[in-house]
């Protein structure tokens, strides 16, 4: 490989100049190996930040970063395979619902998931509140239960673009996060790299998304679906809003209660209309000719979910925690929801205990937040609009102040907006 100076290389960035190939792959390379020092690479990211990558220059990061890592691969698998990614969001559980109804319908879903960090939620945070789920499993394990039971929802291993995950923590801390050309190839490249022939992206904009608005989400989902076509992944985008926490739950246990409902065939039509639909989505891309909404009726999907969880040690039937302390946000007028911030609402569950500030911090199964009114309800004075739950009572009066413009009312009604916005394709 051939050798670069890092100086010139942030400086071409810095001036708005083109990266090679060649160059983007030394620099990946030799930032993941430590011979880039932080400094120079964080210099690189704000470079980046405000001059962006060109398409080529992004298939070369993305590549380089899959390149420090494995490509996972599953030999033998009867099944077609297909993910889901979302960006983000405050309230969304819908792995959990998904990932076994896509398998009752035929296809393997092997879906690696992180935990909660900041306001939103964890995929496996979630599971976790479910007695004896254990998040890792060995590559072994993987596939055999993707061929037994089609779903598999575990922890990402260490040795996924390697790159990223340093790359990622160095943006933390440096206010490089929110760059569209960052957060395509972090994302992509890790997707990539888990092998699916087929990936379905839930590109969420709004208050509780990194993507404020639906420009700046196309934008990404844009990127992001030409990374895996042009790496062999069939890829599809829907844009979604993210104004409104998903369903009426935010919090670890509470979402996999609402979950549950879902799989029962019952649950908030917003959760319900979001799973069919990325569902469907990935029951079309893996070739399949199977109607998702008739197999969530038929009870097929909650028998995938059973045995999903029972196949990592969990036990479908344990109760689920419930917090210790429950607390009623009321309101203080009377009119119409006109909205609900998901941010706010994101922030005051991870300060119940639902959330992490650092990464070793523990989290409460019990906490969250309970929306027990929704965008287009009329309300009284004095009538609740969240219940807070948490183990830690203290933390109500620091959720309470969180919330204290969350919930806008009205005397108008609130346009209604479409929960799927968008597709690219
Ligand atoms: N999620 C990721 O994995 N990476 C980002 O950069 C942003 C969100």
């Amino acid at each position: 490989m051939d050798c670069y100076s890092a100086v010139e290389l942030i400086q071409a960035k810095r001036d708005g100049g083109t990266l090679s190939a060649a160059a983007i792959a030394w620099l990946i390379r030799a930032y993941t190996d430590g011979q880039v020092a932080d400094e120079q690479m964080s210099a690189m990211a704000m470079a980046i930040f405000f001059r962006g990558l060109d398409d080529a220059e992004l298939a070369a990061w993305t590549a380089a970063m899959i390149d420090t890592g494995e490509r996972m691969s599953y030999p033998g698998l009867k099944r077609p395979t297909v993910d889901k990614h979302s960006t983000g969001g405050v309230g969304d559980k819908i792995t959990l619902p998904l990932a076994p109804l896509v398998a009752a319908c035929g296809a393997a879903v092997p879906q690696l998931s992180g935990r909660a960090l900041g306001h939103t939620g964890g995929t496996l945070d979630k599971l976790e509140s479910i007695k004896g789920w254990r998040a890792s499993l060995t590559g072994a394990e993987m596939l055999a239960q993707l061929n037994d039971v089609g779903a598999v929802v575990c922890a990402a291993g260490d040795r996924l673009a390697p790159a990223d995950k340093k790359l990622y923590a160095l943006r933390d801390v440096t206010g490089t996060v929110a760059s569209i050309p960052l957060i395509a190839s972090s994302i992509m490249s890790k997707k990539i790299a888990e092998g699916a022939d087929n990936l379905v992206l839930d590109v969420k904009f709004g208050s509780g998304a990194f993507m404020r608005s639906l420009d700046e989400a196309r934008e990404l989902a844009r990127r992001m679906v030409a990374l895996g076509q042009a790496a062999g992944v069939r890829t599809v985008a829907l844009l979604t809003d993210m104004n409104t926490p998903l369903g009426r739950t935010v919090g670890n246990a509470l979402e996999v209660r609402e979950a549950l409902a879902v799989l029962a065939g019952g649950g908030p039509t917003d959760v319900v209309e979001l799973t069919l639909a990325l569902a469907h989505e990935m029951v079309q891309l893996a070739g399949l000719d199977t109607d998702p909404a008739q197999i969530l009726a038929s009870g097929q999907a909650m028998d995938v979910w059973r045995r999903m969880i029972h196949a990592q040690g969990g036990d479908p039937d344990a109760p689920l925690a419930v917090a210790r302390h429950c607390d009623e946000l009321t309101s203080t007028a009377s009119g119409i929801v006109t909205a609900m911030d998901a941010m706010a609402i994101g922030v005051a569950s991870w300060k119940l205990g639902a959330g992490r500030t650092r990464k070793e911090d523990t989290v409460q199964a019990g906490a969250g937040v309970e929306l027990l009114t929704r965008p287009g309800d009329r309300v009284a004075v004095g009538q609740p609009l969240l219940r807070l739950h948490t183990d830690t009572p203290e933390a109500f009066a620091t959720a309470r102040e969180t919330l204290q413009t969350a919930v806008t009312i009205s005397e108008q009604a609130p346009a209604a907006r479409p929960l799927v916005a968008d597709r690219i394709c």
